[in-house]
């Protein structure tokens, strides 16, 4: 049987109070709506509508596919969003199921939207939960005989309705021929003025329709209203993936500290520290070693390198490499197996061949580094003229003596020297020594004189 699900997402989201649509606010690394068009997914809906509305070409444009959008304009409440997303649907068989859910409840679990698509025979099947949970479901209404005769809003409830602790989710399955006859029916006479999806359920009970509830956690139903909210969702997110990934053989001293986006790959065995934050495109190989406060975005770790204390964008660490403490990688970062950057290191656009060393206090950018090279301490490329870029090449085995300056473009040869505090402006052939400095002159005796001189200066003044 065909199975259409429907995302509403028109809302405005006032209280994030942000100019971003609320269903596009990211967790873990994905947006809102993502979260919940990933879980439908997997009930293989045929085709899957996001009805738009505030911010509409915005979350259009965010869907790269993966949903067809219609606009709801005005914004006259879930049951006018479901008529529009019907006629945007067309001619249904009356047993086709209608999925219904919204765009900011990014944790609800795929095999909810799973059980609903296997909508039974019955009109309608409502998502209820009897936990408490947040203000503001709507209530679910039996009769005697424990049928549901339908869902009254919080905000129309009187006393004793309050009372009911079964409480509408908001998530639906529907029969589409039941759910075009009822949303015909539905009018605007409730606080709000508008057209309620939650009075479908009612018109359905009373044409008879047969309708079943599938309960949940309400921790899997929570919304996101609010940057508290969203902190919260992020939080239980994080939890699902820490478990995840430590069941997997990922260590981890405290998970709770630990921030790994759903888009990055964690190989069993890696060690991650607390403050560790890995976004974006980024893979950490086993045996690695990151953290603690570190920041990994788009970049891979290779196997049992260690990254601590840094941050590394668009780098690619090799092999038993060693990052940090207080290092910055920007992008076009390649670390050789064996090699190093260390202390306070910073680069950009930079090869650090097999087992090449830069221990501390460097910039090295636009440069390329032979492998076993040694980069001294305090020695920085001078890549930038004010103008452009220029690169600098250090031979394989290269020593560069500390606080070496290298005025790009330069070469350095094979296995060349450079003298501490040179500054460097012609290429070094493959072998020699380069220095420039002037020489140091020596002087016997001068602390002496240069004290005897002082003591007279005081004898002059006391007098
Ligand atoms: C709705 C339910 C309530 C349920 C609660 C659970 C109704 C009338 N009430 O209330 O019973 O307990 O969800 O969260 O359905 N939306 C549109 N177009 C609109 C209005 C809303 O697309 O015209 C979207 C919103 O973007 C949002 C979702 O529908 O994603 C829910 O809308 P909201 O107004 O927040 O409904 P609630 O008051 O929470
Ligand atoms: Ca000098």
């Amino acid at each position: 049987m065909p199975v259409h699900a429907l995302v509403l997402a028109a809302g405005k989201g006032t209280r994030m109070r942000s100019d971003t649509a609320k269903v596009l606010h990211r967790a873990a690394g994905r947006t809102l709506l993502d979260w919940v068009l990933d879980a439908v997914a997997v009930a293989k809906p045929d085709r899957t509508v996001v009805v738009v509305g505030h911010q509409a070409e915005a979350v259009a444009a965010s869907l790269e596919g993966k949903a067809e959008t219609v606009v709801q304009e005005p914004q006259n409440g879930t049951g006018h969003a479901v008529q529009v997303a019907l006629a945007h649907l067309g001619e249904l068989e009356p047993d086709d199921t209608v999925l219904v859910t919204y765009g900011d409840m990014p944790l609800v679990p795929a095999d909810v939207y799973e059980d609903l698509a296997s909508r039974p025979s019955d009109a309608a099947v409502v998502l209820t939960t009897v936990d408490p949970g947040p203000p503001g479901f709507g209530r679910v209404k039996r009769d005697a005989g424990g049928r549901v005769v339908g869902i009254v809003e919080e905000r129309d409830c009187d006393p004793s309705e309050l009372e009911i602790t079964e409480r509408n989710v908001g998530l639906y399955a529907f029969a589409a021929g039941a759910l075009a006859e009822a949303l015909s029916k539905l009018t605007p006479d409730n606080s709000q003025g508008e057209l309620y999806l939650t009075d479908v359920v009612g018109h359905i009970a009373d044409a008879g329709g047969a309708i079943s509830v599938r309960r949940v956690a309400a921790s899997d139903v929570s919304g996101v209203n609010s940057h508290a909210d969203l902190a919260l969702v992020q939080a239980m997110l994080r939890e699902r993936i820490n478990r995840r990934l430590m069941e997997s053989g990922v260590w981890m001293l405290d998970p709770d500290r630990v921030y790994v986006d759903a888009t990055v790959t964690v190989e069993p065995g890696a060690r991650l520290y607390p403050g560790t934050h890995l976004e974006g495109d980024t893979t950490v190989a086993a045996g690695a070693m990151v953290g603690p406060d570190t920041f990994v975005v788009d970049s891979s770790i290779g196997p049992e390198a260690t990254v601590m204390y840094s941050v590394l964008r668009g780098a690619t660490v090799g092999e038993k490499v060693s990052v940090g403490p207080y290092a910055s990688l920007r992008p076009g970062t390649v670390l050789e197996a064996g090699s190093k950057a260390g202390t306070f290191v910073e680069m950009k656009n930079t090869r650090v061949g097999e087992g090449a060393k830069v221990p501390h206090l460097s910039y090295m950018g636009d440069a390329d580094i032979g492998a076993g090279a040694n980069v001294g301490a305090g020695s920085i490329t001078c890549n930038y003229d004010g103008y452009e870029k220029h690169r600098t090449v250090v031979g394989e085995g290269a020593f560069i003596g500390s606080d070496t300056m290298l005025v790009a473009p330069v070469t350095i040869g094979e296995g060349a020297v450079t003298g501490a505090g040179s500054v460097i402006t012609r290429d070094v052939e493959p072998g020699a020594l380069a220095v420039e400095r002037s020489e140091q002159r020596q002087i016997p005796g001068y602390a002496e004189k240069r004290a005897a001189r002082h003591r007279a200066e005081e004898a002059d003044k006391g007098s």
